[in-house]
């Protein structure tokens, strides 16, 4: 049998009848930059949050460039996350000018450690940037705490976390920003890149409004203004269809970026996520059968905000991870290491002067995790040979 670690095509085939029409209908339309589905996607995805305002963009981490831009990081601020994330987390850090200051993690969530933060703490630091890694949220009450004791800012990466929850609370609706990815294999995945950034605070919104578009037009002039402390009233932008010609688009404000949800990309995203809770209780499933089938053999995922947790990837942990995945591939097997280098010792980073040994739990959560297949259209047939599979 093969099953690999996640099966798009399944998922495409079973809403093929609601998206094909919905692509063609953009497609005619010809309203491809910022068109309706991008902005009621905006709207759709904020009530499924509960954040006040979400704000679409072009991927996960042009999302998180953008988040640190709006908060005002840059040059020589100090932002404190996590080694054991994908490297867009700290390079958005880097990009914007600002040092990544890492924090070791905990074995059991695979999340930043909190009782591990108020050592790094400088007078640059800005901000904490926890990642809800493989769809467990960090422990953001205890984060949060540190956070306002030292009155810095949250920026929560999601993007392995869209409809993960925390205490009843959504995964990027506890810091200032939340931001998420549509990347494809993500358990809301576009068909191509995506990425949405939500707040509670207007004045961030229109900031993050303006940074994705040049700094232009009516957001453009909204955050200039508000960056720097000028009362003025801005007109609204009357044009009908300002997708066509927008006068406003061609004045100024800010240095920005392009970096717009694609139109058809948002029409793909609302037909799925009314399906992402029922996705994601499957994934929980799963992960439940995996883990009662599974822990007198391997180490595997109980973290204790288990019932908000999406197993965006299920990740185990082996002594013989080496020799484990050679021989699941041998069985059709698909498996993936998820992090072989622990970001502290990348080499992207090597000149922030990291040594092996400084964040132990990272460096042994490197050599020890590997994801199992997940994904809701999994069949329990499957799930049972690879059970065997390991278990042999
Ligand atoms: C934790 C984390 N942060 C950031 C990103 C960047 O997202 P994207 O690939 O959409 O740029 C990803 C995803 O790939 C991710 O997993």
């Amino acid at each position: 049998m093969n099953i690999p670690l996640i099966d798009l095509k399944r998922q495409m085939k079973a809403l093929e009848k609601e998206l094909t029409p919905k692509v063609l209908e953009v497609l005619y339309d010809t309203s491809y930059i910022m068109g309706k589905n991008v902005l009621s996607f905006e709207k759709e995805f904020a009530a499924y949050i509960g954040a006040e305002h979400a704000v679409s963009v072009a991927n996960g981490t042009e999302g998180l460039v953008l988040a640190l831009k709006a908060l005002g990081i840059g040059q020589g601020d100090e932002v404190i996350t996590t080694p054991f994330t994908f490297f867009a987390t700290a390079e958005s850090i880097a990009q914007v000018g600002a040092v990544p200051v890492f924090v070791d993690v905990k074995r059991d969530s695979f999340n930043m450690d909190p009782a591990k933060i108020e050592e790094k703490i400088t007078d640059r630091t800005k901000a904490i940037l926890p990642v809800h890694i493989f769809g467990t949220c960090a422990d953001m009450d205890s984060i949060c705490a540190v956070a306002k004791k030292h009155g810095l800012l949250v920026i929560e990466d999601a993007c392995q976390a869209a409809g993960a929850s925390y205490k009843g609370k959504k995964a990027g609706s506890m810091g200032d920003i939340g931001v998420f990815s549509f990347f494809p294999t993500k358990n809301l995945g576009g068909a191509g890149d995506g990425g949405m950034l939500v707040t509670h605070d207007e004045s961030l919104a229109v900031r993050m409004k303006a940074y994705r578009m040049h700094g232009s037009g009516e957001n453009g002039q909204r955050a200039y203004n508000d960056i720097h402390g000028i009362q003025e009233e801005v007109k609204a932008d009357t044009s009908k269809d300002n997708t066509v010609y927008n006068p406003l688009k061609y004045y100024n404000y800010l240095i920005g970026h392009n970096s717009r949800l694609d139109e058809i990309q948002a029409a793909i995203l609302r037909v799925k996520l009314p399906r992402l809770d029922e996705w994601n209780d499957r994934r929980r499933a799963l992960a439940k059968r995996y883990n009662d089938a599974l822990e007198d053999v391997l180490t595997v995922p109980r973290y204790k905000t288990d019932e908000g947790a999406i197993y965006h990837l299920y990740i185990v942990q082996s002594e013989e991870r080496d020799k484990m995945t050679k021989k699941l591939g041998e069985k059709g097997i698909a498996t993936g290491v998820y992090y072989p280098v622990p970001l502290h010792l990348q080499k992207a980073f090597g000149d922030l002067g990291y040594r092996k040994g400084d964040l132990p739990v990272g460096e042994y959560l490197s050599e020890r995790t590997f994801a199992l297949p997940m994904f809701p259209e999994m069949t329990e047939e499957e799930q049972d040979y690879i059970i065997e599979s390991v278990r042999a």
